[in-house]
């Protein structure tokens, strides 16, 4: 394995380089999320599933998706947004009858799906709501935004991976670097990652890396890193959703 170098360096290498993902990177991009997250939500939920969930951050307006590419095949891949509470309501309403057959049928096919399935209830039922009543869960959204404290510009990051044998060079740097500066164009003044708990080599890579901790429960761990300086406004808060949806 190579020591990781600056990113910089890494791309002047001819054969590296991260790009916008594509239509065509999708299938490319389930392969490396089923290597890199094995058991994770999405995976149990299969292929179909999953390359639903990667489409959406192609169309969503305030959606970030790149790729790292060595020697032409896509190695690793990073997501997320600004306002990731609504790709994750968009994403539900506009698969709404696909996504419902697929969580039935490994609801009951298969016991540890159903136990992620369950840990999840709260977002199928805010996603149920939206589909069923979706003028009702407009005006909710609307009074819970009101009443929300101000909050600073935030992106999340909602999921990012690069294939094992490709780890250690700086693409998981580059992807990031890369995310922090559309994050950055796109307004925000901090960039929020949620690592699970079990993730032990993330959450210290997290720290290292100089994140902040801002919040943590029995399942998960939020850092914020500040990419534009804070200097009038410190009092307010992180923004983004408290509930992520984990990948
Ligand atoms: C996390 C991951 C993408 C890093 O990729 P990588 O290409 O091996 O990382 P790099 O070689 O670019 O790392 C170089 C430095 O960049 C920084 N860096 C890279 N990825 C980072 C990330 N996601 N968050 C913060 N810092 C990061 C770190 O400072 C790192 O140095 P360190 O590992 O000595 O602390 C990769 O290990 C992976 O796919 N892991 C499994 C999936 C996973 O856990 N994803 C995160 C879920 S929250």
């Amino acid at each position: 394995m190579v020591a990781a170098t600056d990113a910089a360096s890494l791309e002047r290498r001819s054969n590296v380089r991260v790009r916008p993902m594509t239509q065509a990177d999708l299938r490319s991009v389930v392969d490396v999320h089923f290597e890199v997250f094995p058991g994770y939500f999405l995976t149990r939920m299969g292929r179909r599933f999953t390359l639903l969930y990667y489409a959406q951050y192609l169309t969503h307006h305030r959606a970030y998706a790149l790729v790292a590419e060595v020697d032409g095949s896509v190695v690793g891949f990073i997501v997320g947004g600004r306002d990731v509470g609504d790709l994750e309501r968009r994403f539900y309403r506009r698969n709404f009858a696909t996504l419902a057959s697929i969580i039935a049928y490994r609801f009951v096919t298969d016991p540890v799906a159903r136990a992620s399935i369950l840990a999840r209830a709260p977002v199928v039922r805010r996603a149920t709501r939206t589909v069923l009543r979706p003028k009702r869960a407009a005006e909710r959204e609307a009074i819970k935004r009101a009443r929300k404290p101000a909050r600073r510009p935030t992106a999340s990051v909602l999921s990012v991976g690069v294939r094992e044998r490709h780890r250690g060079l700086g693409l998981g740097r580059m992807l990031l670097e890369r995310f922090v500066d559309l994050a950055r164009d796109d307004g925000a003044h901090v960039v929020k990652d949620t690592v699970q708990r079990d993730n032990v080599e993330q959450l210290a890579r997290k720290v290292r890396a100089g994140w902040r901790e801002i919040h943590a429960d029995e399942h998960r761990v939020s850092f914020a890193l500040e990419i534009v300086p804070a200097p009038t406004e410190p009092e307010l808060a992180v923004g983004g959703d408290d509930l992520k949806f984990t990948p």
